[in-house]
């Protein structure tokens, strides 16, 4: 039987999609400044059997809605926001085998510090890395890097194109897996001869230098991606190996998914190169009724005015000048053109701020799964089947709760059931995932064509 693959959502924040929730008594999240927190969130994923931790980041504030960051900046929507990559080290310190997919935004930073900061961490994980491939979606992450606003849509995934060609070349091309030869007799560490400088002369990039880092575990990180748009899913076929999205029911699940493994045979990866996991919000009780309880006890501390500044930036359109019943109208936008089509073109019926709040509270964006440790793995089981997809990203509610309730009372049920693992599988996170192999990329992947 297929197992399912399960990830917890988080980011290095106070309050990340479940808004308002962090006021709730027994919420924990003001604690995220704190390394306990981190490294208690990841021995319980590990407890859990969980394949990794998912950390998502944005480089700027939501200030779309009433043109202002002050609901954001109020409500602590994503807003203190503190650096991915740290706490990854301690986390990986005190875990053997959860895998960390960390979000780093490709239109601010250069591809070679990038590059060494991924070796750097695949190294002190020994090979537990991924990387969340973005391009951005906020005007305001732009300014605060000093452009007027953020380039266009595609222009910005063709920039990452050429971002990815630069760091494949430095993870996989730079150094020969033998060129590291630690000889103290001789005092050779390693051989000039099998280390090369990299060079690239593109529209958007132009560099020069060997990679920083000797070769790690996995050389390149495992890929993650989480545009859908067509020509994310473009990007998303191409480069990624895992894709999350954000369907609001296996039916459309299917649908992005099918596309995305349709490209992905195309161009000759096969479609089983990606692993699909869809957004989850779970909300569980030991019966069903508790789950209800709890859930309406979440609901009395969600926040309105921060789900409604969340989505007018992701969507890049101020709801505040809406009607609460109003329809939302606007087909394009160039901020995220995925979640603009899940209420515009893709929706079932004509989407209004109203059911937006709906969705949002206390869902994250989509409504949450409410019930009995064996219903949410009936859920759960149905997703798989009908949606095609590989498993989950399990967004937080109330924190570290959501996480531990899941591990103590689903995951058992979907050991039992067969469809989670019971253990980890050896190596790295891409073998884990993937089995076979040594960890790295496979001979179909365009990074392998950098490869000596
Ligand atoms: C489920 C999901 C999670 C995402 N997480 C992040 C994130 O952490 N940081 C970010 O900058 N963008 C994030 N994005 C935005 C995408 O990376 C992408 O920029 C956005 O969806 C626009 O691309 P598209 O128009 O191709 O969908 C996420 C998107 C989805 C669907």
């Amino acid at each position: 039987m297929k197992t399912m693959q399960i990830y917890a959502f988080d980011m290095n924040c106070v309050g990340h999609i479940n808004h308002g929730l962090w006021a709730h008594p027994r919420d924990r999240s003001v604690g995220y400044t704190d390394l306990d927190y981190w490294t208690e969130f990841a021995k319980t994923a590990e407890r859990g059997k969980l394949d990794g931790i998912f950390l998502a980041d944005i480089v700027g504030v939501y200030d779309v809605y009433k043109g202002s960051p002050a609901p954001v900046i109020e409500t602590a929507a994503q807003v203190p926001v503190n650096d991915p990559l740290m706490p990854i080290s301690a986390m990986a310190y005190v875990t053997k085998h959860l895998g960390f997919g960390v979000t780093v935004n490709t239109t601010f930073e250069p591809p070679f510090l990038l590059a060494r900061r991924m070796s750097t961490l695949d190294h002190l994980t020994k090979g537990r890395i991924g990387w969340n491939i973005v391009t951005g979606y906020l005007d305001s992450a732009a300014r605060s890097m000093g452009f007027d606003k953020l380039p266009e849509h595609d222009a910005r995934y063709d920039a990452a194109e050429e971002y990815l060609e630069i760091v494949y070349k430095l993870w996989e091309g730079s150094w020969d897996d033998d060129a590291v030869l630690r000889h103290k007799a001789s005092g050779i560490y390693a051989d000039p001869s099998k280390v090369r400088t990299v060079s690239h002369d593109g529209k958007y990039y132009r560099m020069q230098g060997i990679h920083l880092c000797e070769p790690s575990p996995q050389r390149t990180p495992l890929l993650f991606q989480a545009g859908a748009s067509a020509r994310g899913q473009d990007f998303a076929a191409r480069h990624a190996e895992c894709v999350f999205i954000a369907s609001s029911n296996p039916r459309a699940a299917r649908s992005t998914a099918d596309a995305l493994r349709a490209k992905a045979e195309a161009i000759g990866r096969g479609a089983d190169a990606l692993k699909i996991l869809n957004l989850v919000s779970v909300v569980v009780g030991r019966t069903e009724k508790e789950a209800r309880d709890k859930l309406e006890d979440y609901r009395r501390h969600a926040s309105v005015e921060a789900s409604l500044a969340h989505y007018s930036a992701s969507i890049g359109i101020d709801l505040s000048k809406y009607g609460l019943d109003e329809v939302i109208s606007q087909s394009s936008t160039n901020a995220n053109q995925s979640a603009l089509a899940s209420i515009t073109k893709q929706a079932a019926k004509p989407v209004t701020p109203r059911d937006i709040i709906d969705q949002m509270v206390p869902g994250s964006g989509m409504k949450p799964m409410v019930g009995s440790p064996e219903q949410i793995a009936d859920h759960l089981q149905t997703w798989i089947a009908e949606g095609g997809i590989d498993g989950f990203n399990l967004a937080r509610t109330v924190a570290p709760e959501s996480l531990r309730d899941l591990v103590d009372l689903v995951v058992p049920v979907l050991q039992e059931r067969g469809v989670f693992k019971a253990d980890y599988a050896e190596g790295p996170l891409r073998q884990k995932l993937f089995g076979g192999g040594n960890g790295r990329l496979p001979a179909a992947h365009p990074a392998a064509g950098y490869r000596r």
